[in-house]
């Protein structure tokens, strides 16, 4: 008894690349059938090492993890590697790459070098002049600042929430939903020692806080539904007070 077989479903990329002299941005469409709980990054795969061993792409661990598998699905932003084929009933996927981001090839772009400036925009580490006495017992912590610090530590840097961010996509200098989350995580942080007037300094501007239109789709998109609104509306009620 033959398999049944899947649907046919199609696949459109944008190409380019940006180092070619020749090259110029066009879709190319790919056929291929779907099979069971199919999902794009497996799709890409298929296409890579059956139809087109030129297509770039970026992935690692393909399961949502080390967030190097962000691209545009129709329109939206969202990760390769937990888009189901099966949630596209027309079967009709237009892949294009994020924006926001310095393209490399095809889908592939450099979220790397966005993440790395903004790290150090936002001076992403502890800040504190206590000494770490390694013999002690560590600083004890409450667990419900743990837990919340722990949750905005699940950010995986994978750049949708600022491809979906329009503010971001206007201003080249702007921190993004990312950044934000980054600032709300060191400021409920108990082991950092900076003042609202610290953070003032380093994001009390429209490139940072206010530049935020509050359109919601950073937190509508990110695949680790981070809070980022209640995050990002927290930080600029402390923020505001000092304008
Ligand atoms: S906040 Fe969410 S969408 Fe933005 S980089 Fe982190 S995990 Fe990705
Ligand atoms: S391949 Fe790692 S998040 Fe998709």
């Amino acid at each position: 008894m033959s398999a049944k077989k899947g649907r046919e479903i199609t696949i459109s990329v944008l190409k380019f690349n940006p180092r070619s002299k020749i090259s110029k941005p066009h879709f190319v469409d790919y056929k291929l059938e779907e099979t069971p709980g199919m999902t794009l990054f497996i799709a890409l795969n298929i296409i890579r090492e059956t139809l087109d061993p030129d297509l770039s792409f970026d992935f690692v661990c393909r399961a949502g993890i080390c967030g190097s598998c962000g691209m545009v699905v129709n329109g939206k932003p969202a990760l390769a590697c937990r888009t189901l084929i099966t949630n596209y009933p027309s079967g009709k996927l237009q892949l294009m790459p994020m924006p926001a981001f310095e393209l490399i090839k095809d889908l592939s772009v450099n979220t790397g070098k966005w993440m790395d400036a903004m790290s150090k925009r936002v001076e992403s580490w502890i800040h504190t002049q206590k000494e770490t006495d390694i013999e002690k017992i560590e600083q004890k912590v409450e667990p419900e600042l743990a837990e919340e610090t722990f949750e905005l530590d699940r950010c995986i840097e994978c750049g949708v929430c600022v491809a979906s961010c329009a503010t971001a996509l206007m201003r080249p200098d702007f921190v993004g939903p990312v950044g934000l989350n980054r600032i709300a995580r060191f400021e409920i942080d108990p082991h950092d020692d900076r003042t609202t007037e610290d953070y003032y300094e380093l994001v009390g501007d429209d490139s940072g806080i206010f530049g935020c239109m509050s359109l919601l789709a950073c937190q509508d998109h990110c695949p680790k539904h981070l809070p980022l609104q209640s995050k990002i509306a927290y930080l600029r009620r402390k923020l505001v007070s000092l304008r």
